[in-house]
């Protein structure tokens, strides 16, 4: 049974995820993935915007916000395990993904592992480089940081990078909302996950292999995953757009969220709309057997191969812009060499 509402508890691995859940049950899906050491809130304003149209979910990553730290060493590997076991024990078979900078990393891992899980992928304000050996001494000294100056320290010393200059005029509300992400973040986890970040691969020889479509974000002043970044990993992902966002730094999203959120929106409106073109389409070949019930199963299976020939067709003819994500269908297209199809698995995606 779906639960929904805020700071919503679920077992994942060997911890309490701690999650937002809104919108419609059955509109598609949009899982957002925080930066570090920030958590689910700063994704607030883009749920807003989303929960009408789509079921939108945003959840503290391992050891940030709610969620339980864990006893194990964090890595990116073991933050993109959790998001397959959280989508597992939400039961979200395929889901839209945006991740920014640490989220970022989790997302292009997730995508590279497991890529028949999502059908849109939104990497904002994130790189696909692993560190350079000068960022990994950074990430080191920061831990000595913490140790001897605290959290306060390590936040005042971050915003600073995070926002764009012209941020600290306009967004006092969001720069003090950080900070408080930042000091709720625990000593131990602040280490755990620079150490995970430190030791990341690299995702860019990956990125050719992305098959969805890709949506790029980055802020104009972003000064730690900068827009050139954005545009190498644009010119990596054949079917990828990219929008640098004006007036933002870093957190972009939260900066220039009017901005942000309509290119997010106009995205995932039209990847959905090719996806409804398509179930319309199926559905209207399939209605009649399907919703009358006292057609034999077997007779519609029977019938499948041929008809799913038919959906092809009509894919080819009006909706050619859609070609390449058939392969992607969980069903197999028939060929004349290899009839064989699972009827059911299709009757599920109705
Ligand atoms: C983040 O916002 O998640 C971090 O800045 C990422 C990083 O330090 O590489």
């Amino acid at each position: 049974m779906r639960q929904t509402g805020n700071n919503i508890k679920i077992p994942v691995n060997d911890i309490n995820v701690s999650y937002n859940d809104e919108g419609p049950k059955k509109a598609p899906v949009i899982i957002f993935l925080h930066g570090f050491p920030l958590n689910k809130s700063m994704w607030d304003n883009q749920v807003e915007k989303l929960k009408d149209n789509y079921r939108v979910i945003a959840y503290d990553i391992r050891g940030h916000g709610d969620t339980d730290l864990g006893a194990i060493d964090f890595s990116i590997d073991l933050f993109a395990q959790d998001l397959m076991c959280f989508m597992d024990a939400l039961k979200i078979e395929k889901t839209m993904l945006c991740g920014l900078s640490m989220g970022g990393y989790i997302a292009l891992n997730a995508i590279e592992n497991h890529p028949n899980r999502f059908s849109a992928l939104i990497l904002s304000d994130t790189n696909c480089t692993a560190d350079s050996l000068e960022a990994k001494e950074n990430r080191m000294k920061t831990i000595v940081g913490v140790k001897e100056n605290g959290v306060e320290k390590l936040a005042d010393g971050l915003i600073p990078k995070l926002f764009a200059p012209q941020s600290f005029k306009t967004n006092s509300e969001e720069i003090a909302a950080v900070k408080e992400m930042i000091m709720k973040t625990s000593k131990q986890s602040l280490y755990n996950s620079l150490h995970a970040m430190a030791n990341r691969k690299e995702t860019c020889s990956k990125l050719p292999k992305i098959k969805v479509p890709v949506l790029i974000l980055v802020g104009k002043e972003d000064k730690i995953t900068p827009p050139e970044a954005a545009k190498a990993m644009h010119e990596k992902i054949k079917n990828s757009a990219l929008h640098i966002i004006s007036n933002a730094g870093h957190l972009s999203n939260m900066e220039n969220p009017v901005e942000f959120n309509s290119q997010l929106k106009k995205f995932i409106d039209s990847v959905n709309q090719h996806t409804n073109k398509l179930h319309k389409e199926i559905r209207s070949v399939f209605e009649e057997q399907i919703t009358n019930k006292k057609v034999n199963f077997a007779q519609i299976e029977n019938d499948f191969n041929s008809r799913i020939m038919e959906i092809t067709m009509i894919i080819k003819d009006k909706y050619p812009e859609l070609l390449k994500y058939l392969d992607e269908m969980p069903i197999t297209i028939p060929t004349e060499k290899k009839s064989g199809n699972n009827a059911k698995k299709f009757k599920r995606l109705l």
